[in-house]
């Protein structure tokens, strides 16, 4: 449709010259570029009547079969179907009937292609590495290729990291991420205005790296103690994500945001500590990181009772027990001597934590502390142990019974 028109005004532009008086010859047909195997048609219109010949080159076309004389005043060339062979200039002669001689000529172009054959039109490369794309065309008579990118010719010289190398090969030395995209391979009938264009797509890729936030934390469990780990992640295609806990994943206090380069514990308990893997997969290779948890636990004390009743004379004994991590060390403390417990024999001794004293008496009365020490802390419990006044009488008469024994 495009090529009509002009067609049809050079034929209205033709008819007013049949009819004037300086009557010039000329050589109508729809265009310059003609494929191979398509039927070429040239109609040759004289000024006036006479002898129309055609001429390829400087030899004279005289196969019937091409050459058909239209009427008095014009004939037409016809080329059923083109070879590379028929491009060529082509003359076309008229000796007028009235003696006069005049000619004109016209170029024509066969080609054969632009294509593309088998080009490979998705490419992936891994980061870093050089990438050669090629651009396997074939055409004729010859074929001019350019490559794009974003309508911006890549250059076939200098240092650029992107050139178009001789073989029509696209080079991208040591390929960045930012090289991922779509690129143009354009093609060219050498001087001519046909060409064609094959989009090719190239993806980069790079292995994962993860790097923690942390590597080491340490907390004091705690229905409060709450500890995020971040992974972050690096890859092409974006890795997906992978932790591996010491403790089997409990999904009351263990959660992930949505792309699991997030681990929350909620309420870290003891059992949370050891070593946390955050691995990174994709299509390339994988890699790791480990994180350390240290969870220590503030020192607890229990007391078997915080309150004894002991009758002068008589033993009692406190049980203590500590807990926490590191495992606190368990001491006893007398408050109101203001001194620490540490003797393992004797009358008032302590015995694996165990607070025992024999032959209560009245001064042994008061508050006792047990004490939980440790580096995430202290802690104590207090014990109160009263002496039994009702039992006064009893021991002095049972210490008087004992001071007549000695003496005898
Ligand atoms: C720990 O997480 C829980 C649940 O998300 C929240 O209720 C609590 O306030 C957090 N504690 C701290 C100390 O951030
Ligand atoms: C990691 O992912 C693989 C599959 O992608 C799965 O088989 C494996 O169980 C995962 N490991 C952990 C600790 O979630
Ligand atoms: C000491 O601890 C053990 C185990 O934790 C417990 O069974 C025992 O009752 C505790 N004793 C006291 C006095 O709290
Ligand atoms: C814990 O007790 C130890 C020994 O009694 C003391 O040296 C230390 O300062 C105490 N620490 C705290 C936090 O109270």
């Amino acid at each position: 449709m495009l090529n009509k028109s002009p067609l049809i005004l050079r034929m209205a532009l033709l008819l007013l010259q049949v009819f004037s008086t300086d009557a010039k010859m000329d050589i109508i047909t729809s265009k310059q570029d003609f494929k191979v195997g398509e039927e070429i048609l040239l109609l040759c219109k004289a000024g006036g009547e006479g002898d129309i010949t055609w001429l390829k080159g400087g030899d004279e076309v005289d196969d019937e079969e091409i050459v058909q004389k239209v009427d008095e005043t014009s004939s037409k060339l016809v080329i059923k179907k083109a070879s590379l062979e028929d491009a060529g200039r082509y003359t076309c002669k008229c000796d007028y009937d009235n003696g006069h001689q005049d000619d004109t000529q016209v170029t024509l172009y066969v080609y054969e292609g632009p294509s593309f054959g088998s080009t490979t039109t998705y490419h992936e490369f891994l980061e870093g590495t050089d990438g050669n794309v090629p651009c396997l065309v074939t055409g004729k008579p010859a074929v001019d290729v350019q490559w794009f990118r974003d309508k911006q010719e890549i250059p076939s010289s200098g240092h650029s990291h992107l050139r178009k190398m001789p073989d029509n090969t696209l080079h991208i030395g040591k390929v960045r991420r930012e090289d991922a995209g779509m690129y143009v391979c354009h093609a060219q009938i050498r001087g001519r205005p046909i060409s064609n264009q094959l989009h090719v797509s190239i993806v980069v890729n790079a292995p994962p790296t993860v790097h923690l936030r942390e590597e080491v934390q340490k907390v004091i469990a705690g229905p409060e103690t709450n500890v995020t780990l971040l992974c972050l992640v690096d890859g092409l295609p974006k890795p997906s994500i992978n932790w591996s806990l010491p403790v089997t994943f409990d999904l009351s206090r263990h959660h992930f945001n949505s792309d699991r380069s997030q681990l929350i514990l909620n309420s870290v308990v003891r059992a949370d500590f050891g070593e946390y893997i955050c691995t990174a997969i994709n299509k390339i290779a994988e890699d790791s990181a480990t994180f350390t948890l240290h969870v220590f636990e503030a020192p607890e004390v229990f007391v078997s009772a915080d309150q004894h009743h002991v009758s002068v004379g008589e033993s009692v004994s406190v049980s203590c027990n500590v807990s926490g991590y590191p495992e606190p060390e368990l001491h006893w403390l007398n408050k109101q001597k203001g001194q620490t417990l540490d003797m393992t024999s004797g009358r008032v001794r302590v015995v694996e934590g165990v607070l025992e004293i024999d032959d209560m008496m009245p001064s042994d009365g008061g508050l006792y502390s047990c004490m939980a020490v440790s580096s995430s802390g202290n802690a104590s419990r207090d014990v109160a142990i009263y002496s039994k006044f009702v039992c006064h009488l009893f021991w002095r008469i049972k210490k008087k019974s004992l001071w007549h024994f000695k003496h005898f």
